[in-house]
């Protein structure tokens, strides 16, 4: 038998017709038969969801780590004396020398040559973003160009763009699907100022729809006179990002995102030939070679080190090659492949509910296949009479079902206004009086119920019983009215 053996008490009521549903799922999506070993991992590596009763379904929020990424990291730690680096008595250089060694275990995993990239550590995805933002050189006829999918610590550059004088422009995406029109981008990407500094940012895999806008984009945009970022932090954890074929300027990562373990450590990849572009707006211990009060001027650190303020996180750090190493002992295309296989039932089995009457259970936001999305899949829960139930309200029923789903806008705030239709008049009139307006009336002038969406989210140790469980919980909403 095929199925998960550690089912918890509440998924084993269903047993049968979950039996009867994984044998029609494997018929309908036969690659996961090929991803049988992510089972086996989660009976070891994460035995703790099972005995704990959880379906965790929010692998874009934060990934989970293996057991065993701890102990090796435990291990290490044990065994070693390491020091602050930036010296060069003994444990210094070892640590020095653990920090570099996990600066090129990024680089060989994203297959990115050390000629061509350079890895920054940062503390997430945020900082690297804000990064590139406080040292691009924006300045008057300069142009920020992004979409209107973004997370906000993208949307946030505009603010470094706006101060310099850049122009901000968004390319907007379009319903039900949430893409972006080719010739809208088109049009957008015609605009870059010849001799000028123009940056294109957009995310490889929506953090709201799970749309993957194309990677396609980067090498157009660049010939058409773009610095591109590539915000893959939603995009990394289940998808091969090979930076000897698709080669953007900047890239953010969060490394908990991709294997749980240690939070606090993230990285920009920077391509050498844009590294040069970049200014930083400060210095600070750690990113210069020699400064002076008395003279007023300091000598920046060449390279990564430059951008690197303070005291790298590096106790944490040597865990990231644990992780990366322990995702390539699986293989990113087998996670790929189960995650897709996952997503496509899971959409499938949603979007097939309806209430008696015949009006659907769910609305989508984003694609309803397969096919340029990643494991991802937005929705909101409506009663028989097509009313919208409150994303917080399902969470909370969710809650109770110990199945964590996220709901709100998962700071992607352009992907939320088209998607739930909110009007230019409608959002321009909150911000008309910044001072008085609390949240709560912020949100109400908006909808005053419907804040955003609910979330489920796929990741390496999802298996066939959490999804499954996520669909016997959509079908308590059958029938409802409100
Ligand atoms: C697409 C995307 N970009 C950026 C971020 C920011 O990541 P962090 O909060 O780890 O800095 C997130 C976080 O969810 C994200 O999903």
């Amino acid at each position: 038998m095929l199925l998960p053996t550690t089912l918890d008490t509440h998924a084993r009521r269903d047993l049968a017709p979950m039996d009867t549903a994984f044998e029609a799922f494997r018929q309908a999506y036969p690659a996961f038969d090929t991803t049988r070993q992510l089972d086996e991992l989660r009976a070891t590596e994460y035995a703790r969801l099972d005995r704990q009763g959880h379906t965790y379904l929010d692998y874009t929020g934060g990934g989970l780590y293996a057991e065993s990424q701890l102990r090796d990291h435990l291990a290490l730690l044990s065994d070693g004396v390491f020091g602050n680096p930036h010296s060069k008595n003994l444990t210094s250089m070892a640590t020095t020398q653990l920090v570099e060694q996990v600066r090129d275990s990024v680089l060989r995993y994203f297959n990115a040559s050390p000629d061509e990239y350079l890895v920054i550590f940062t503390p997430n995805s945020t900082g690297a973003l804000k990064l590139v933002g406080e040292s691009y050189p924006f300045g008057p006829d300069d142009t920020y160009l992004l979409t209107f999918d973004n997370h906000n610590s993208v949307n946030g550059i505009r603010e470094f763009a706006r101060a310099k004088g850049a122009t901000v422009t968004y390319v907007p995406i379009v319903p039900p699907d949430l893409r972006v029109a080719e010739d809208d981008l088109s049009r957008a990407l015609a605009c870059a100022q010849p001799g000028h500094n123009n940056l294109f940012a957009y995310p490889a895999q929506s953090n709201f729809t799970g749309v993957q806008h194309p990677l396609e984009w980067i090498a157009e945009s660049q010939a058409k006179g773009w610095d591109v970022l590539l915000d893959a932090a939603s995009f990394a954890p289940t998808n091969r990002l090979d930076l000897s074929r698709w080669q953007p300027d900047f890239v953010d990562i969060s490394f908990y995102k991709i294997f749980g373990y240690p939070t606090g450590t993230g990285c920009l990849l920077v391509r050498k030939t844009a590294a040069h572009k970049l200014r930083r707006p400060w210095y600070a211990g750690g990113t210069i070679t020699f400064s002076s009060v008395v003279a007023f001027d300091h000598y920046l650190t060449p390279g990564p080190a430059g951008f690197e303020d303070g005291t790298v996180n590096y106790l944490s750090l040597p865990a990231v090659e644990i992780g990366l190493k322990y995702i390539e002992s699986i293989g990113i295309d087998l996670i790929h492949t189960r995650v897709m296989c996952l997503t496509g039932w899971l959409l499938d089995q949603l979007l097939s509910l309806h209430h008696s009457n015949g009006r659907p259970v769910i609305r989508l936001y984003g694609p309803p296949t397969t096919d340029q999305r990643g494991g991802t899949i937005q929705v909101n829960f409506l009663d028989q009479s097509d009313r919208l139930i409150d994303c917080n309200e399902v969470e909370r029923l969710a809650n109770a079902e110990h199945i964590s789903l996220r709901a709100g806008c998962h700071c992607n705030p352009g992907a939320r206004e088209v998607a739930l239709g909110f009007t230019r008049e409608q959002l321009v009139a909150c911000f008309r009086d910044k001072e008085r307006l609390t949240f709560e009336q912020f949100l109400h002038v908006i909808d005053g119920k419907t804040t955003g969406a609910l979330r489920a989210s796929i990741g390496l140790a999802t298996n066939f019983a959490d999804v499954y469980r996520y669909v016997q919980f959509a079908k308590t909403f059958l029938d409802k009215s409100m």
